[in-house]
């Protein structure tokens, strides 16, 4: 029996070589021929509709990331392509590293750590004071798995919890300030986890910078599209933003050079799921969506 062909962009080939070898024939997207049935992509890069189209024989597309943003659905739709993605797997991931990152940013972890190894603790003494992060009141952007995740954690830490979302969630124990200006007005501290869409791209504008405030911090484990990234850049620069924690960007991997300058700013290279656990666990379930697409089962997590 001949073996389904499958398309693999090259950063994930050597995770999923190994565990798809045996039942399928791997290629490398772009560069392989135009028969692969199956395109296994991450959630930054994606499929767009140029991509689909040198795929002619494309029946699924298993996104390994829980974003699928930068899949054209539209594209994938008009073909009745399948896509699939690894929802739940990385929620405590991405939520445990948007705490990480809004304590590091209070606290200045990173800036301390830089104190200690170069050696200005043992020339200087004690370091300038940081700032609380206990009995803040947080407001979250997007209170889906991600964003409740983050609620959770932050409960017995923060004064309180707000959040903003299309809808009000039934049963969500926090206040639900559909005005992400006001949310930004009544909050310490703001964490973006919402879907990255036509609706929410530059969501974090300049006014709700100026309403989170000089002693605000911004923490992004969403995606750079959902803020506007020269209005941060400015805000932080300026001083009319206190602090942030930032994990994604809108032109990965280039991060704002102002960014690189400014010890108020604790940046990740887009690493929210990036766990050996977590990414064991996502290539699994993208495995699980291919296996079940080709047997004729129900897809486990489809998207379309
Ligand atoms: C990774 C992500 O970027 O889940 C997402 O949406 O952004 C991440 O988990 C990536 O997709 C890993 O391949």
């Amino acid at each position: 029996m001949t073996r389904p062909v499958i398309a693999v962009i090259p950063k994930l080939s050597g995770r999923f070589a190994p565990l798809l070898a045996e039942r399928y024939e791997l290629h490398l997207a772009r560069s392989g021929p135009a028969v692969a049935r199956a395109l296994i992509t991450s959630g930054g890069e994606g499929a767009d509709a140029a991509l689909i189209g040198s795929l002619p024989h494309l029946e699924i597309i298993a996104v390994d990331g829980v974003g699928y943003d930068a899949v054209d659905l539209d594209a994938a739709a008009a073909r009745g392509i399948r896509v699939t993605h690894t929802p739940d797997v990385l929620t405590d991931d991405v939520a445990d590293l948007a705490i990480g990152l809004m304590i590091a940013a209070y606290r200045r972890i990173v800036v301390a750590d830089g104190y200690v190894r170069e050696g200005r603790w043992a020339l200087d003494g004690a370091m300038p004071l940081a700032r609380r992060v206990s009995g803040r009141r947080l407001g979250i952007v997007g209170l889906g798995r991600i964003g409740a995740a983050i609620a959770r954690r932050a409960e017995p830490m923060m004064a309180s919890i707000a959040y903003t979302a299309r809808h009000a969630r039934v049963g969500a124990p926090y206040a639900f300030v559909p005005d992400i200006v006001a949310l930004a007005e009544r909050s310490d501290v703001l964490i973006v986890a919402v879907p990255a869409s036509v609706e929410t791209a530059k969501l974090i504008d300049r006014h709700v910078l100026d309403a989170l405030g000089n002693d605000g911090v911004l923490v992004n484990v969403a995606r750079g599209s959902v803020i506007d990234e020269a209005a941060l850049t400015d805000a932080l620069v300026e001083g009319r933003l206190g602090a942030a924690g930032l994990d994604v960007f809108a032109d990965e991997p280039h991060v704002p050079l102002p960014l690189l300058g400014l010890a108020n700013v604790v940046l990740q290279p887009h690493c929210g799921s990036a766990t050996y656990e977590t990414r064991q666990a996502m290539a699994q379930l993208v495995v699980d969506n291919l296996d079940a697409h080709f047997a004729g089962r129900a897809l486990p997590t489809p998207v379309l």
